[in-house]
C-alpha cells in the first residue's frame, strides 16, 4: 500500500514535512488523580509541550501547532485563566533561548484583544528572535477558536471589498485561507488529541478538512516523545485520498 511504502514523517501525497496539531488536553484530570490543584497540572503541562517540541523534529515532523488556550476558555474560573495567560511566559523564560539556536520559528495564532501587554509582548518577542528560522515551525495557538478566526477572515475580506481593494468574486478557498491566522502554515497532517477526548473544540476547523484524527488515551503531562512517535506510526498506516480514489482503484474499476 502507497501510505505504507512512504516514510512514515513524510505526508504520502507531497512527501513534505509532516504537520502535527494538537490539542493539549488533560491536565486539570491529571492533577485531580494526585489531589493538585488545577495550576500545577498546567504547568506539568509546560514541561510536555517542551519534551514534544524537542521530539518532534526528530521524529520528522517540520511543523508542530498547539492549542494552548481557546476563546473559550475565559470561561474557566479567573484564577485558572490567569494561570493559562501565564503559561507562555513559563515556556518561553525557559525555552525561547533554545528555540532560536536550535533554528525554531515561532508562530502565535489567535486574538490579540483581551491579552495583557506583557503577554503581547512576550509573544512579540518569541515570533520576532525567530522569524529567520527554518529548520521547524512551531505554532501556539492562544486565544484562538476556529469559528473567531473564520469570522476575523471574513470581516478582513469584507473591508477589503468595502474599501474597493478585492471584488466579492475574489473570494474562493485559497484567498479565504490566506484570510487566516494560519496564513503560510500547511494544513496540519495530523491532528492528536490526548486525554480521551474525542472532539475538535473549536480548533483549526478550516484546516482540519483532509486531516487525519489520532486520539490518545494519555494525559497531557504526560506526554512525551513516545507518545508521539506512537501517534505518527498510526497516522503512517492511514490511507489518504483527499476524496478522490487511489491509483490501484483507477486500475481495477478498468
Ligand atoms: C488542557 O487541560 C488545558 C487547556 C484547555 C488550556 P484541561 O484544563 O482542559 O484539563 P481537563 O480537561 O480538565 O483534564
Ligand atoms: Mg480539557
Amino acid at each position: 500500500m502507497a501510505a505504507n511504502a512512504t516514510p512514515p514523517n513524510a505526508d504520502a501525497q507531497t512527501g513534505g514535512p509532516l504537520h502535527v496539531a494538537i490539542v493539549m488536553d488533560g491536565n486539570g484530570r491529571w492533577a485531580k488523580k494526585r489531589g493538585l490543584p488545577r495550576t500545577l497540572g498546567h504547568r506539568a503541562g509546560v514541561e510536555a509541550l517542551k519534551r514534544t517540541v524537542s521530539a518532534a523534529p526528530k521524529l520528522g515532523s517540520g511543523w508542530l501547532t498547539v492549542f494552548g488556550f481557546s476563546t473559550e476558555n475565559w470561561s474557566r474560573p479567573a484564577a485558572e485563566v490567569s494561570e493559562l495567560m501565564a503559561l507562555p511566559k513559563r515556556f518561553f523564560e525557559s525555552d525561547l533561548g533554545r528555540l532560536e539556536r536550535e533554528g525554531v520559528r515561532v508562530r502565535v495564532l489567535g486574538r490579540r484583544q483581551g491579552l495583557s501587554a506583557d503577554l503581547l509582548r512576550m509573544l512579540d518577542e518569541a515570533e520576532a528572535r525567530t522569524r529567520h528560522n527554518d529548520h521547524f515551525n512551531l505554532n501556539i495557538a492562544f486565544n484562538y477558536g476556529g469559528q473567531a478566526d473564520i469570522a476575523d477572515a471574513a470581516r478582513r475580506f469584507a473591508e477589503d471589498v468595502a474599501a474597493g481593494r478585492r471584488r466579492p468574486e475574489d473570494m474562493a478557498e485559497a484567498m479565504f485561507a490566506s484570510h487566516l491566522a494560519t496564513s503560510g502554515s500547511p494544513p496540519p497532517d495530523l491532528i492528536v488529541r490526548p486525554s480521551g477526548e474525542q472532539r475538535l473544540s473549536n480548533f483549526l476547523l478550516w484546516e482540519a478538512a483532509y486531516s487525519e484524527f489520532v486520539f490518545q488515551d494519555v494525559l497531557w503531562p504526560d506526554y512525551g516523545e513516545d507518545h508521539l512517535r506512537a501517534a505518527l506510526q498510526v497516522f503512517a498506516g492511514r490511507d489518504r485520498r483527499y476524496g478522490a480514489v487511489t491509483a490501484d482503484d483507477v486500475l481495477a474499476a478498468g
